[in-house]
């Protein structure tokens, strides 16, 4: 599995901040691994600039790892921690998984990860933690084998998921596992009032940055190696936003509705962070309200269209029901709608750990309420997009199936000769690709004219 491997650490001096490093990702980890809490959100500002990478990567690769760090702290320790001692077990976690992908040096691995205990006011665990991780440093191969039996841990997908994504894709279950395990790449979209892909292209190279252009979303450059928005020209000004292939296709499949009608009046309605707002209003004019029930995240969709330069009506709103809208129909529908988030395990491993079986038809539900609340907001002959970034056909052609059984004004007009992704029912179904795009779902419906 590639992981991102942040530069060794050799420095005098660095071990102080090798410590801190690592009690503040074991502070962060904690939570998730009790189930209480998620990586969203992650502050990385508690730990010195140089440390960043190294935090995130600590953080994101102990998560994406879990199910094989879980089963070999299992066998190192002679019994468990205490539940208040998460933030411990975290610790040791962290060091396992340093051990196992990150390409740091063992002497580091071990020491610093075991003395971090002393800064979460746990000298006690510093013994423990050293003893745990030095076995593992003998005896690696072993354990591993012995571990790696189950087919949990040897995917790194709880038992639940496994049999979730056999049961949806009989065929491409592992390679989508696999995918899962490895990190996404990072993908941008170029904001095309400010020039095409291929200019920004060139200013890529002129910065030393290598990129290629994305297979399938015009918008779209893929970076070979991630890098910090602040060190892409033009980021501040607006030129160019961060967004996976993948969702960039709402706009390929708006488009056909919009780019004839400039004001037309659209609605998207579930937003927030508005990713899909910010790419539809760097494309076509029109007048556009988007609605979130998230203040926090509706908050970001404002920050992102003044960087971009760009204006919508925003509502925070439950859009299950209506006290939002003013009355008039809409010409083009977008529901980006809640869903598992099965397709983008890879840019959010702490899914693997925070979802439970019964969210999904929990979720579900709440999509088919979604459907059926913002269906007659629709004029006669108007489309709605029903997207969803997962791969579970609960959420997608089967939630979208049962919609056209109660719905018969509904017509599909999803296209059928897309050069991306697969027929799944009456949509499109996108899994994820090891560095391309993420999984995601469309279904392109249109209301039949009165
Ligand atoms: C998949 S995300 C949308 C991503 C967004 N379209 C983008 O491209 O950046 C789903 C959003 O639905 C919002 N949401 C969940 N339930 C909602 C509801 N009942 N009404 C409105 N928004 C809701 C969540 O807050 C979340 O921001």
């Amino acid at each position: 599995m590639s992981q991102a491997t942040p530069a060794p650490r050799s420095r005098e001096g660095s071990r102080d901040n090798g410590l801190a490093v690592r009690a503040a990702a074991a502070r962060a980890l904690a939570p998730v691994i009790t189930g209480k809490g998620s990586l969203t959100g992650l502050d990385d500002h508690q730990v010195v600039a140089r440390d960043r990478a190294l935090f995130k990567a600590l953080c994101y690769g102990t998560c994406r790892t879990l199910p094989r760090l879980e089963a070999l702290a299992g066998t190192l320790l002679a019994k468990p921690f205490k539940a208040r001692d998460a933030d411990v077990q975290a610790l040791l976690l962290l060091g396992i998984h340093q051990l196992l992908y990150l390409r740091i040096p063992a002497h580091a691995a071990v020491g610093e990860t075991a003395g971090a205990a002393r800064l979460l006011g746990k000298e006690w665990a510093t013994r423990v933690l050293n003893g745990c991780l030095r076995r593992l440093q003998r005896e690696s191969a072993e354990l591993q084998a012995e571990v790696d039996h189950d087919p949990a841990v040897a995917l790194l997908h709880p038992r639940w998921w496994l049999k979730a994504l056999r049961q949806a894709w009989p065929d491409d279950w592992r390679a989508i596992c696999e995918a899962n395990n490895i990190p996404g790449p990072m993908t941008l979209r170029i904001n095309r009032r400010h020039g095409d892909r291929e200019m920004y292209l060139e200013r890529l190279a002129a910065a030393g940055i290598e990129a290629r252009l994305c297979a399938h979303a015009p918008d779209g450059l893929t970076l070979e190696a991630p890098r910090d928005v602040e060190v892409l020209p033009g980021f501040a000004e607006g030129h160019v936003s961060v967004q996976d292939e993948s969702a960039q296709l709402t706009a390929v499949l708006l488009g056909p509705s919009l780019a004839p009608r400039p004001g037309a009046r659209v609605l998207d309605a579930c937003c927030a962070p508005g990713g899909k707002t910010a790419h539809l209003l760097e494309l076509f004019d029109i007048d556009l309200q988007a609605v979130d029930s998230d203040a926090a995240r509706l908050a970001r969709v404002e920050d992102t269209l003044t960087r971009l330069g760009l204006a919508a009506t925003l509502a925070e709103g439950d859009a299950t029901t209506r006290d939002w809208w003013d009355g008039t129909f809409f010409d083009a529908i977008l529901l980006d709608a809640p869903c598992s988030g099965s397709g983008v395990i890879r840019r959010h491993p702490d899914i693997k750990r925070l979802r439970r079986p019964s969210d999904i038809p929990r979720l579900a539900e709440l999509q088919a309420r979604l459907l059926d609340n913002l269906w007659p907001l629709l004029r006669p002959g108007g489309t709605l997009l029903y997207a969803t970034c997962s791969v579970l056909p609960e959420e997608n052609a089967e939630q979208i199936e049962r919609f056209l059984a109660r719905t018969p004004e509904a017509v599909v007009t999803t296209p059928a000769d897309m050069a991306w992704g697969r027929a799944a029912g009456t949509g499109r179904q996108l899994l994820p690709q090891p560095d391309s795009h993420d999984g995601f779902f469309y279904a392109r419906l249109e209301k039949h004219p009165a």
